[in-house]
């Protein structure tokens, strides 16, 4: 059925709900989650048809959107194209629902849950970029293994991605931008895709900005950004 070498198992390190929802975030929940949320299939690959009809020019993803500031903004722009989301924290579920409501968006689709399963359930070959913006740094040495960016995540990312699709990543913890490059140099089918960037501290133009960086930028912390390019 699918040709993922991930477990097919759950695992969220992370918190999944800080403080309660307020009462709008629950009324739009309510009433918009039938119809924006993914559930993945039990035995087969999700089948992209179903999802968006009639049928959108590509699918993007993002995994860990926090608060889905920076896919609303993506889905804005790109009305031609699917997005799907994928996020375990209730929390940031609920505010890219707010955003999907604020802005009529009909081209965004969620699973509320562990990325690692949404990967195992898409075909190959399917999307035309991957965005993972600011995952968790994790940087205790004993909770390495824990990142998101992991030699069989990568494959998988390989998998997924069209020729000549785009991994978009980035983070301002030093340590896990090393250990992305690390990872990605064992993949010689991605190339860095620096495009009309000097270096990978220069912020590509067209990344809407992200909840966490915005953060991060006021603390005083260099985001790196990493795109490539999967060799067609
Ligand atoms: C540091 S936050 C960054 C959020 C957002 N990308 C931003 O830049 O504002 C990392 C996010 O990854 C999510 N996350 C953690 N483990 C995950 C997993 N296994 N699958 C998908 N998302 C995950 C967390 O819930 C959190 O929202």
């Amino acid at each position: 059925m699918t040709h993922t070498s991930l477990p097919q198992q759950r695992y969220i390190w992370g918190r999944r709900q800080s403080r309660p929802l307020k009462d709008n975030q629950r009324q739009a929940l309510a009433s918009l989650w039938p119809h924006v949320s993914l559930m993945l299939p039990a035995h087969s690959l999700i089948n992209l048809p179903d999802l968006f009809s009639p049928p959108l020019e590509d699918l993007w993803i993002e995994i860990g959107f926090g608060g889905g500031e920076h896919l609303a903004d993506q889905a804005a722009l790109h009305p031609s194209i699917g997005f799907i989301g994928c996020e375990p924290f209730i929390n940031g579920v609920a505010s890219l629902v707010g955003y999907i409501q604020e802005r009529s968006l009909n081209n965004v689709r969620i699973v509320k849950d562990d990325a690692r399963l949404l990967l195992a359930r898409l075909p190959d070959h399917i999307a035309g970029r991957i965005f993972v913006l600011f995952p968790d740094p994790w940087p205790k040495r004993r909770h390495n293994k824990r990142r998101i960016i992991q030699s069989q995540t990568v494959a998988e990312f390989a998998r997924i991605l069209k020729p000549g699709g785009l991994l978009m990543m980035a983070t301002d913890d030093a340590v896990y931008a090393h250990w992305m490059q690390k990872v990605m140099a064992e993949y010689p089918v991605f190339g860095l895709a620096l495009e009309e960037r000097t270096s990978a501290y220069e912020r590509p133009r067209d990344w809407p900005l992200t909840r966490y960086e915005q953060k991060g930028i006021a603390q005083g912390r260099t985001p790196v950004y990493l795109a490539y390019t999967l060799k067609g």
